[in-house]
């Protein structure tokens, strides 16, 4: 497991696969869920028997606080392009408290050190202030204007990227 101040991921398992997908149907049930992740649900959301085989596009983590099974991380790899896609969800409990964004830089310097990224992106939705709160190590790369139409609202959707130099630096300086 690679932790960080008593936050860790995980990777999926036959044997945690069931956590996995209950943390995710939690958070699909929550009122406010298409404002977080978006009309479409994300492959991210399920895990499947043959995500633990690591032989597709997606790796799937569970992300611990103190032992604790608070929430989902996935990383999408885009193979030819060599980059990385992450996402990730915290049970309600555990939000606020700054775990995502020590978790985020979990699944980042997973990216880059596991998965040879070039590049990480991730993306949030303007109605999401916590995820844009919590997305500290990369930097903001775009804005689709009014990409997501959510329950009659125009929702932005935010880019965001680190490269790998990037966070080579920010390695040296924590
Ligand atoms: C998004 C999520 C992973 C963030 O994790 P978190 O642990 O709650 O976030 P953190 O505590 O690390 O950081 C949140 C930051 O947003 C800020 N923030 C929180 N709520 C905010 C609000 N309503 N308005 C503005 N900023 C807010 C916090 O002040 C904090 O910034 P700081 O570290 O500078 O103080 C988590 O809230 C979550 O799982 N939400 C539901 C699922 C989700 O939205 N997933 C992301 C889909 S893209």
């Amino acid at each position: 497991m690679n932790t960080c101040k008593g936050v860790g991921i995980v990777s999926l398992r036959l044997k945690n696969m069931m956590a996995y997908n209950s943390i995710c149907r939690m958070l699909r049930r929550e009122s406010d869920y298409k404002f977080a992740f978006g009309n479409s649900v994300s492959p991210a959301m399920h895990a499947w028997p043959w995500d633990t085989w690591g032989a597709g596009h997606w790796r799937k983590f569970i992300i611990g606080v103190d032992g604790t099974q608070a929430g989902f991380g996935a990383i999408f790899i885009d193979k030819p392009n060599v980059v990385c896609c992450i996402e990730l969800g915290l049970l309600p409990q555990y939000r606020g408290m700054g775990y995502g964004g020590i978790a985020g830089r979990l699944l980042i310097s997973k990216c880059f050190t596991e998965y040879g990224a070039r590049l990480v992106e991730s993306f949030a939705l303007s109605t999401n202030l916590r995820s844009i709160g919590m997305v500290d190590w990369m930097t903001l790369e775009g804005r689709l204007q009014a990409r997501h139409l959510i329950d009659g609202q125009e929702v932005d959707e935010l880019i965001y990227k680190i490269t790998k130099p990037e966070w080579a630096a920010r390695q040296e300086n924590t």
